[in-house]
């Protein structure tokens, strides 16, 4: 089993759909039980509480339930039991290679950005929508749709599968 972890800021908006849109292209390719996904904030201001509804309404509409996810923050443990944490911007990544230096868990190659696995993408990070508008978060699902098949695609030329 290989575990990712998807992180952002609040774990109610990109991270969560990065997750729900990943695990259902895992799904849809009969690899249910070879990847085992979750999400989580470097802020642990949301936790307990659901997606933004913007969020949910935005992945519903393309087919992607994230009714049962609850945010939760990043904790220290993550960086040993994934074998990937994927963060979703810059400042993201810098938090959680921050933890693993201070923390000594882990192993600080398993932290990157999630967008380095949609190459042909002219950007590299997921922007935050917190504050936008509707139309922010179509972008970030389109954002996250070639990010989560670009991984699927690097992780199944991977040796361990
Ligand atoms: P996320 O978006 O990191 O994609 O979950 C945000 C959600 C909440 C806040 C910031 C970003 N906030 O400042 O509360």
């Amino acid at each position: 089993m290989v575990r990712i972890l998807f992180v952002c800021l609040g774990n109610i908006c990109r991270s969560p759909t990065a997750d729900g849109v990943f695990r259902k292209l895992v799904a849809e390719a009969g690899l249910s039980d070879r990847f085992a996904s979750d999400s989580a904030g470097v802020s642990d201001y949301h936790e307990g509480e659901p997606p933004d509804e913007r969020a949910a309404a935005a992945a519903l509409k393309r087919g992607v339930d994230l009714g049962a996810m609850r945010a939760r923050g990043v904790v220290a443990a993550d960086l040993r039991a994934f074998d990937l944490l994927l963060a979703m911007d810059e400042p993201v990544r810098r938090r959680l290679a921050g933890m693993q230096r201070l923390s000594g868990a882990g192993d600080a190659a398993k932290i990157g950005l999630f967008l380095d696995h949609a190459p042909h993408l002219p950007v590299r990070e997921v922007p935050d929508p917190y504050l936008g508008g509707e139309e922010h978060f179509e972008e970030v699902l389109d954002l996250i749709e070639e990010g989560a098949k670009g991984l699927l695609a690097h992780l199944r030329r991977e040796p361990w599968m």
